[in-house]
């Protein structure tokens, strides 16, 4: 075998909460390959502020827990996988405090039933304090803790800056049949590094006898957004181009507070500071979300979301503002260190005046259509945490439930597949496949064409498919799409290809499926709001499927 084919018993795509979890799990009994297409730590997890949302203290119930994740679901959820993954949440906080994650502790009150001694914080939607925390850095905290210990064991190889282009789906196993592994692109030899030399990347042929998605989410289909660069939704594009089930895409979420400032590139303000009082207020100081909940700052995000863009729009302001001047400055500065030093930053301070924010893209409810542990409708293929879609959000996710599905979904995906493949004799043997032929494509001497198509496709989709939709407009964002992808594919067929051009691809992809999803619903609901329809129907309460050459439409229509 040479160096550029590789086999593995499970490829993981992705490093995040999601693949790191299932990896280590998953090395006890198996050999097992990261691919990260940055750095390995590069990842949404590594920004996440507000927390983990699991039932830890003797106030709370699973059932609470279960009825706020279906109410902000607003009728889409699955109800046996949020039961399953909220079950999971205690043993998964276990397991990252076994590792060394940190946890705020509460002052001197001595542990709950469970044992911990964890200080819970409260956040949109939630009946009750349930947000396990690091300070307000859990993810960079969790992310860290992850690594080391998947770095440590000798059956887990992480590849950095190795980028999953294609899964592989041999025609030998019939259509769909079953995912054999990916073609993986080593960035480092990818033509627009290395002072521009004209020569092919190396593309890795790596065979799995399971291949796991754990890619993430893909805000940066919008032009605004709380994602970091690698939020290219590629699990969903990759699993689309093999076959795969994909649901839900309509469903994006938008997060309401992030800090407005031109050069401050969509700093999250995290829903934990509504959690401890703070108020959203108009620019001339009225508070203005009871006008719209009865939950007020706490309602769940779709809500206080298109509340603020209605406001925006009522007011014509370009921000409203985001108050918790009325706690102790101590306080403010103890319990959110990080993001009162980003505000300063900025030059806000938190603890003496409102802040200016505005929503953005965050967070993708749909994804590949998966069960509870991850298994799609292509043999062999496998999607954890944010890029699957399992129906544990429905039609619009609740706060820090995003963490615990990765948590628990990588821990039940890896003992799943033990029982399907945890002993050699299970395993079916690997087919030839052919290694990347690159034809004949040349090295691009016009990488402007792929700025400019991404910025052109992300303004399309935060000007036309953004938190409040019509009809019209999602027929205009088709039409552009489809012109961008036309251009797009021929461009990848002539050039060589690069992570930018990969994932221009994959985003031109992810924004095609929200629109397809988007005309498919003929109702508004959760996340997905309609002018043309502005009420949820009850015979819409289905999940939308879209298939490659399969139209988009609600399951049983
Ligand atoms: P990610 O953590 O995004 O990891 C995906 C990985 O896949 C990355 O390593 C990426 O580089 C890699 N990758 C992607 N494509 C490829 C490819 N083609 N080849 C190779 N590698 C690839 N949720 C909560 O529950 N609580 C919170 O407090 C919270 N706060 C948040 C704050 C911010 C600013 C953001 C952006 C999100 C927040 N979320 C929060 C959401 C949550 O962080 C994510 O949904 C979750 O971390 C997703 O985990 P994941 O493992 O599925 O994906
Ligand atoms: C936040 O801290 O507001 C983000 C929480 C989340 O996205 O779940």
């Amino acid at each position: 075998m040479t160096q550029d084919r590789m086999r593995c018993d499970i490829l993981v795509i992705g490093s995040g909460i999601a693949g790191l979890s299932f990896a280590l799990e998953a090395s006890k009994w198996a050999d097992v390959i990261v691919v990260s297409k940055r750095s390995a730590s590069e990842s949404n997890t590594k920004y996440a502020q507000g927390g983990i949302a699991a039932v830890l203290s003797p106030e709370d119930t699973f059932e609470a827990h279960v009825q706020d994740t279906l109410v902000a679901g607003a009728g889409l959820c699955r109800e046996d996988v949020v039961r399953a993954i909220v079950e999971g949440g205690p043993a998964g906080i276990t397991r990252l405090t076994d590792l060394g994650v940190a946890f705020d502790q509460r002052q001197g009150e001595g542990p709950n039933e469970f044992g911990h001694e964890l200080d819970l914080g409260k956040e949109g939607g939630h009946q009750k304090r349930r947000i396990v925390h690091a300070g307000d850095i859990t993810g960079r905290a969790v992310e860290a803790a992850l690594l080391r210990a998947c770095q440590a064991r000798a059956r887990i190889r992480i590849l950095e800056d190795h980028m999953g282009i294609d899964l592989m789906v041999p025609e030998g196993f019939g259509a769909r049949d079953r995912c054999v592994g990916a073609y993986v692109l080593d960035c480092e030899t990818s033509p627009d590094r290395g002072g521009g030399e004209a020569r092919p990347a190396r593309v890795l042929t790596i065979q799995a006898h399971a291949t796991v998605l754990a890619t993430g989410g893909a805000g940066k289909v919008y032009l605004y957004t709380t994602n970091p660069d690698v939020a290219t939704g590629d699990g969903v594009a990759m699993a689309y181009r093999a076959g795969a089930t994909i649901a839900n895409m309509e469903f994006f979420q938008f997060h309401p507070t992030c800090l407005y400032h031109p050069q401050a590139k969509s700093f999250l303000v995290s829903e934990a500071l509504r959690g401890e009082g703070a108020v959203l207020r108009l620019p001339d100081g009225t508070p203005f979300m009871r006008r719209y909940d009865d939950r007020a700052d706490l309602a769940p995000r779709d809500i206080v979301a298109r509340s603020i863009d209605a406001e925006m729009k009522r007011t014509g302001s370009e921000h409203v503002l985001l108050d918790i001047t009325d706690k102790k400055p101590e306080f403010v500065r103890k319990r959110f260190p990080n993001i009162h030093a980003e505000c300063l930053r900025w030059g806000f301070d938190l603890t003496t005046q409102p802040i200016p924010v505005v929503p953005a893209a965050h967070y993708m409810c749909g994804g590949v259509a998966a069960d509870v542990d991850g298994k799609t409708s292509v043999k062999g293929l496998w999607a954890i945490g944010e890029t699957a879609c399992t129906g544990l959000h429905g039609a619009n996710r609740l706060a820090s439930n995003s963490l615990l599905e990765g948590l628990v979904m990588g821990y039940r995906c890896a003992t799943r597949l033990q029982t399907l493949i945890g002993d050699k004799a299970q395993r079916d043997a690997l087919p030839e496949v052919p290694s990347w032929d690159a034809g004949d494509a040349v090295a691009s001497d016009e990488a402007v064409v792929v700025t400019q198509n991404w910025d052109e496709l992300r303004r399309a989709m935060w000007n036309y498919v953004g938190i409040v939709r019509t009809d019209k407009r999602l027929r205009r964002a088709q039409s552009r799409i489809a012109m961008l992808q036309e251009e797009i594919r021929e461009y990848y067929w002539a050039h060589l290809v690069t992570r930018d051009l990969l994932e221009l691809r994959n985003i031109a992809t992810v924004a095609e499926l929200i629109v397809r999803c988007g005309l498919a619903r003929r109702e508004s609901r959760g996340l997905h709001y309609l002018l043309d329809a502005p009420k949820a129907d009850p015979k819409w309460a289905r999940d939308t499927l879209v298939r490659r050459g399969v139209p988009a439409h609600l399951e049983g229509g």
